[in-house]
């Protein structure tokens, strides 16, 4: 709309201005035209009362004869007034009260002095009259003066007429032109230029059926021109990123690897030290009867970071979750890690009990984690979390700073959990090189914006001299959210952002699994793919398989429901298609999972209920801590993996399990709202919501041709191959290191 009006109204400004200047000297012809005409008549006119009165004047100079004469002239039109003014100042006039005055009597002088015309505009009563005098001679001598009196009432009248009418019509040229460039302007210019807008935008990715949008109050061109410079540099960034994959590939020619990182990583930080903050500690230390062992989480950022550390021997701090923890460290709270090859440092945070309440269920898992996953849980925001969260983050910053020596430190951040620890620790030490990696989705501005503290929590990431996500998209959502929140200055050409004079990129780094199938895993065999199938009835039946953390951005119902539908379409699925779901309770002691996993059970329980035959129920829900060994063997086992969530940061079951298929057979339908679809396009990618579409998905998967499914799984191999974690921590150690 603004532009519309802007072009109107210089359309009308331009016109008046034209129409006015036109109508102007129009007008001005017009009056000195009618002037002329009346100056022509009073002058024909004087010359014939002059050449009358003058041959009375030969025969009598008694006034009230000369006053009865004048009388006859009376009655031509706009002459309203007729004065005779004799030399001896004798005055005879029409009509007679002009006698009384002395109007005009300067002007008969002046004729009666200069022997010559004279021609004035003046005023008579009100009136606008024109005077226009001649001398009268009698003998060859000067009398006197003949003054003729014109209306020029008539001349004003006719301007101010003609003025009305230019209004006139330039009122009706303005409607006719506005209406005229209003459809002109949206048929050919805003409507062109907002479906391009929309195409652009459509372009940039609308995730989780939410679209990118800006609450400044933007025109249609304003938006296109957002919509292109973010296109535009998300096309730079996708350049940039394809020639550091094939600088990587060409030039090394060989995957990234566990000893291809350490070599690398040990020629590149040159003795440089390496710290990393996670709330998940790498290694547990628990009690087994009198034993006390030591156990890996299963952790996309254990798995990560902990060959990164093995190979610089640097220092990890982490919350302090094993309940042997405490026997095993030092007076510092520190242990040497792993214990079978001692190489780096783990550092162990205590958090009391109402820390851990406020800081990890309270600010991070019912703030943050509903905050950043469009999954329609609100999140709660309580004051009495924000505060443990925040000192949490403090607590977390001096267990880090006492550890720091003079030499700039480099310190890799994991998560939501930490997001005011960067700028904590850069005020400190502002040599510091800090990487944050969120590991969740990171939503549009408006969703973020409803959280009461997110100039904090933007100002405290923006510590980072690097702040990563999974996706370009999370970047650029990111990037609009700091835009409109804090004063700073954002260059979405290299994907920068600058605040008091200190500088942060946003990069993507899309997490991934080692590449590689798990090696407890292979050492099973092919038996113990008979044994899990006769231990879960699942003999001659055809295997869905769900493997997922119990939690409310997974999805879990959406996906018993198209299992439901699926069942329902085609019956003869009955009694043959059994979904083996690996739930781990997780965060159990928040509300809503609580809810949620009440819900689940029921849902299975209705299903199961409705279909069950004989021993046969269709959903098997193993609702327990899965071991990484087990989870592989169901991995090779299934027909298809399901992963349904209705919003995920990556989702590394997706790649697990393309890992695992070295048969390069089984089918993986994978939800579109997870950053690993942006990698997988040869999955069955659905929308989860869409219980139709997805039970239609599950029927194709159980009916794909083997050579189809091959193809697609071998795509999905190579990508996993090619873009394993050794190559995230790689790239996202470079780009610190580029920051020094
Ligand atoms: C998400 C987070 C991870 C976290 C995982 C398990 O994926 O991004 O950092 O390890 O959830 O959550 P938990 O609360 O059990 O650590």
């Amino acid at each position: 709309m603004k532009i519309t009006l802007r072009l109107i109204l210089s359309l009308l400004i331009a016109t008046t201005i034209v129409v006015a200047g036109f109508s102007y000297f129009q007008a001005k012809h017009e009056e000195k035209r009618l002037n002329e005409e009346l100056r022509l008549r009073t002058t024909v006119l004087s010359k014939s009362f002059k050449e009358a009165i003058e041959s009375f004047l030969e025969r009598t100079d008694q006034p009230d004869r000369i006053q009865r004469f004048i009388e006859k002239f009376q009655g031509h039109t706009r002459l309203i007034g007729l004065v005779v003014d004799m030399k001896d100042g004798q005055r005879i006039a029409l009509p007679p009260e002009l006698t009384q005055e002395e109007l005009f009597k300067k002007e008969s002088e002046k004729v009666i002095e200069g022997n010559k015309p004279v021609d004035i505009n003046s005023k008579w009563n009100g009136r606008k009259v024109n005077y226009h005098g001649v001398p009268l001679v009698k003998e060859d001598q000067i009398v006197g003066a003949l003054g003729l009196v014109h209306d020029r009432g008539f001349i004003v009248a006719q301007i101010g007429q003609f003025w009305k009418n230019s209004a006139l019509t330039f009122s009706i040229l303005a409607i006719i032109l506005s209406i005229v460039s209003l459809f002109v302007i949206r048929w050919s210019v805003t409507g062109p230029i907002a479906r391009i807008g929309l195409m652009v935008q459509k372009a940039l990715g609308v995730e989780t059926g939410v679209e990118p949008k800006t609450d400044k109050e933007q025109g249609d061109i304003e938006k296109l021109l957002y919509g292109v410079s973010h296109m535009a540099a998300s096309l730079k960034a996708a350049r940039l990123d394809l020639v550091e994959q094939s600088r990587a590939v060409n030039a090394e020619g060989t995957i990234w690897t566990k000893e291809r990182l350490k070599d690398y990583l040990n020629s590149q930080l040159r003795g440089k030290k390496l710290f990393v903050v996670s709330n998940r500690e790498p290694y547990i230390h628990r009690k087994k009867g009198n034993e006390i062992e030591c156990i890996t989480p299963a952790s996309g950022v254990v798995t990560a970071l902990d060959p990164v550390l093995q190979a610089t021997g640097g220092l990890w701090i982490a919350h302090a979750a094993g309940n042997a923890d405490r026997e095993v460290v030092d007076k510092d709270s520190k242990v040497s890690v792993p214990p079978w090859k001692p190489s780096f440092t783990l550092k162990r945070v205590w958090l009391s009990e109402e820390e851990e309440k406020g800081y990890y269920y309270g600010f991070s898992n019912e703030g943050l984690w509903p905050l950043c996953h469009i999954s329609h849980v609100r999140p709660v925001f309580r004051m009495e979390d924000w505060h443990c969260y925040r000192e949490v983050n403090q607590k977390f910053a001096d267990a880090l700073l006492k550890e720091l020596d003079d030499d700039p430190p480099m310190i890799l951040i994991q998560d939501y959990h930490f997001a005011l620890l960067p700028k904590m620790i850069k005020d400190e030490r502002p040599d510091a090189k800090i990487a944050l990696f969120w590991h969740i989705p990171w939503p549009n501005a408006e969703a973020f914006g409803i959280c009461p503290w997110q100039e904090e929590i933007l100002e405290g990431m923006l510590g980072s001299d690097i702040v990563g996500f999974h996706t370009q998209f999370h970047c650029n959502n990111f990037l609009d959210t700091v835009d409109r929140a804090l004063e700073c200055k954002i260059n979405w050409a290299n994907f920068e952002i600058t605040r008091g004079g200190k500088t942060s990129a946003v990069r993507p780094f899309p997490i991934s699994i080692s590449g590689v199938p798990n090696a407890a895993a292979q050492e099973t065999g092919k038996d113990p793919l008979e044994k899990l199938r006769q231990d879960h009835g699942l003999k001659d039946k055809k295997v869905g398989l769900g493997v997922d953390r119990i939690d409310y951005t997974k999805g879990l119902l959406e996906r018993f429901r198209a299992i439901e539908r699926v069942l329902e379409k085609y019956p003869h699925l009955q009694g043959e298609l059994v979904f083996v779901e690996l739930g781990a309770p997780s965060r159990t002691l928040i509300g809503s999972y609580q809810d949620h996993l009440k819900e689940v059970e029921k849902l299975v329980e209705k299903i199961n209920q409705r279909f069950q035959k004989g021993n046969y129920r269709p959903i098997l829900f193993l609702e327990e801590h899965h071991d990484q060994k087990r989870i592989f063997d169901f991995y090779r086992l299934a027909d298809f993996c399901l992963v349904s969530s209705l919003h995920d940061g990556m989702n590394l079951v997706a790649k697990e399990f393309a890992s695992s298929r070295e048969d390069e057979n089984g089918v993986l339908i994978l939800s579109r709202f997870t950053g690993a679809s942006h990698e997988f396009s040869s999955a069955l990618l659905v929308n989860p919501y869409d219980v139709e579409g997805t039970a239609e998905a599950i029927h194709q998967a159980l009916t794909m041709h083997p050579e189809e499914k091959k193809e697609r799984m071998r795509k999905m191999r190579q990508i996993v191959r090619e873009y394993n974690i050794y190559r995230w921590a790689a790239d996202m150690i470079t780009e610190l290191l580029r920051s020094f």
